[in-house]
């Protein structure tokens, strides 16, 4: 729904539907998200195609899809100003991940920790998908020559590996895509509450971010601090706690400076600091809640921005992949008989039958 965009550069980023989006999400990304709308032409993704790769009940899939959706609505992702969309809805996503599988290095992918990490976790479900899942990632910002992906930090390595494919392709059939370039928000990486893992949806050490203030203050209570601060009267080292990084992203300057200095003279409890946090994040978010509710009373209206969102990207889609078709003799020797709905078959211009069936 992008008006007037032809000077602004291209940013495409998405998310999976696979749990209950979390202030690490937010702050690692939608809020950045967000923050971009004006200034670039925005298409923003719930990658379906990539939740694949882990175990999932795929009846429970169009509502986590929606779900996703719509709280990415609800975090600022205003649809008058963005594309959003869902990443099945664009079949093109599927092709272009083959080809560019092509230009992809087996030993680079051996190398992705998500990979690793997946892999150790899920020893029973080490599925080819899993493997090539940085290949998807890299189609989706391909097939739109996205310039600007913002990300959080656990996703560095994964665009590191799109670069590499799109300079791969390039030198092998001509430039043909821009080499997309990370964005990073002030806050890269939130931690879970247990501060040994960074907060995720499937690891259960998160604080939603539709919580309401009595969720956020009983999760933030119990969340583990710089272990240093044993007693109230133990200074800590605030840049090693995950609290304050959370301060971070939902606090003014002068609540940081106070939570820092106190943390390091003692002057403060770790108790004390968590509750101006979470007296913080319950205002800052109680936007977004209140968005989210107004959403869920709209179906119709989540339903077509959806529908909206996928009918725009997959022309814009279209375009890439005529080309990337034609770049790869993947196609007819004339384009001609191609349209942009796909091919239609035996039908030729020297083919007065065919022409006038
Ligand atoms: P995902 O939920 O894995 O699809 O991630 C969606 C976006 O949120 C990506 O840009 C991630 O880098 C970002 N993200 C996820 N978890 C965190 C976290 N704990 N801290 C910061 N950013 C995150
Ligand atoms: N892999 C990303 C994540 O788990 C999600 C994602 C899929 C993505 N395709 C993308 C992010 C393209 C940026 C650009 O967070």
């Amino acid at each position: 729904m992008t008006k007037g965009t032809h000077a602004k550069k291209t940013v495409f980023s998405g998310i999976q539907p696979t749990g209950v989006v979390h202030i690490g999400n937010y702050l690692g990304a939608l809020r950045n998200w967000a923050d971009m709308l004006d200034d670039y032409d925005c298409i923003f993704c719930v990658v379906d195609l990539h939740a694949m790769t882990t175990p999932y009940d795929p009846a429970a899939m169009p509502e986590s899809v929606r779900e996703t959706l719509m709280v990415n609505m609800a975090a600022g992702l205003d649809p008058e100003r963005c594309t959003l969309f869902v990443q099945s809805h664009v079949r093109a996503h599927a092709e272009l991940t083959w080809i560019l599988g092509t230009c992809a290095s087996y030993g680079e992918l051996l190398r992705m920790t998500q990979f690793k990490d997946k892999t150790s976790r899920y020893p029973e479900n080490v599925n080819c998908g899993l493997f090539t899942y940085p290949i998807l990632m890299a189609a989706d910002i391909l097939l739109y020559k996205a310039e600007v992906v913002p990300v959080g930090e656990d996703q560095t390595q994964h665009l590191e590996f799109a670069r590499e494919v799109c300079r791969s392709f390039n030198g092998r059939f001509g430039e043909t895509f821009p080499e997309p370039q990370p964005k990073f928000g002030p806050v890269t990486r939130v931690m879970g509450l247990e501060n040994k893992a960074k907060m995720s949806k499937s690891l259960g050490n998160h604080i939603p971010l539709l919580a309401e203030p009595e969720e956020i203050w009983s999760l933030l209570r119990t969340a583990a601090t710089d272990p240093a601060r044993v007693r109230r009267t133990d200074p800590g080292t605030p840049e090693i706690c995950n609290i304050h990084t959370i301060h971070l992203g939902f606090s003014s300057e002068e609540d940081i400076l106070w939570c820092e200095e106190g943390c390091r003279s003692a002057g403060i409890g770790c108790v004390d600091c968590k509750k101006r946090l979470a007296g913080n994040m319950s205002a800052s978010l109680a936007p977004v809640r209140e968005r989210y509710k107004q959403y869920a009373a709209e179906p119709d209206y989540v339903h077509d921005v959806m529908l909206h969102g996928a009918k725009q990207c997959e022309q814009r889609a279209e375009r890439t992949m005529h080309e990337v078709r034609k770049k790869t003799g993947c196609t007819t020797k004339s384009n001609r008989y191609l349209s942009p709905k796909g091919i239609q078959l035996f039908r030729s211009e020297n083919s007065k039958q065919t022409r006038e069936n």
